[in-house]
């Protein structure tokens, strides 16, 4: 796995392609970065869910929550750059939704919430480019309340060796052009957050051949 961009590097390059990032990130991924967010948010939140939307970019992922959640629930938007949450800021206004949201900047490595504080949390796309993924993944089990689920959503090694040799050689080229590959990497969580007692609920591959996303939904037991 590739080395994670130092943070401020990171925010800035965030911050630098957040008008663009929502057509960016579709082309890049053949549109399947959606159906990922489909999938993760329909198996994991719930009516009158306080759902915690960690690395929320510009929101698509936290819209799709707040249908269901309805007005009894509660979001939050939690992400390192200012620029993801002002556009995020700006849909949310004009879907007449922004009054129902909390919008936060912070790291994800750290996050500023109590244990056991949320219903579902989740996070699309945005372990991938941490430089400790397992470690955002455990501060995303540590604030979920016992009972609830974490919906996730990252790119994942293709599992064929062939492939797998030609994406590292795709991400090296596409690497050296930090605005379009905005840090992301392939990444492995759900060991670590298994060794933490989660348990695996959802669990499904998709994505294009060279960028698999693993998609999947683990609680954390009463
Ligand atoms: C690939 S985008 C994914 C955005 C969104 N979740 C989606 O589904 O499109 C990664 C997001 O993670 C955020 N991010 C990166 N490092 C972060 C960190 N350490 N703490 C919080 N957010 C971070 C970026 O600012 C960016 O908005």
């Amino acid at each position: 796995m590739k080395e994670g961009l130092e943070t401020h590097y990171l925010e800035s390059i965030y911050n630098h392609v957040a008008h663009r990032y929502d057509l960016q990130h579709a082309w890049l991924t053949a549109g399947s970065d959606e159906r990922g967010r489909h999938m993760v948010v329909n198996h994991s939140v719930r009516p009158g869910d306080h759902v915690l939307d960690c690395g929320s970019g510009t929101g698509s992922t936290a819209f799709l929550a707040s249908n269901i959640i309805g007005p009894e629930g509660k979001l939050t938007l939690f992400d390192l750059s200012d620029g993801m949450l002002n556009v995020a800021r700006e849909k949310a206004k004009s879907m007449g939704v922004d009054k129902r949201i909390i919008f936060q900047t912070g790291d994800m490595i750290n996050l500023p919430f109590a244990d056991n504080t949320f219903d579902t949390v989740l996070s699309t796309y945005s372990l991938c480019p941490l430089f400790d993924p397992a470690r955002g993944a455990l501060e995303l089990y540590r604030v979920l309340k016992p009972g609830g689920q974490a919906g996730i959503a990252h790119s994942a090694a293709p599992s064929n060796p062939i492939l797998n040799w030609l994406a590292d050689r795709v991400e090296d080229l596409v690497w050296l052009f930090p605005n379009i590959s905005i840090g992301c990497r392939a990444v492995s969580v759900l060991p670590n957050l298994q060794q933490a007692g989660a348990k695996l609920k959802y669990h499904r591959k998709i994505g294009v051949p060279l960028w698999p996303f693993e998609v999947f939904v683990v609680e954390k037991p009463e």
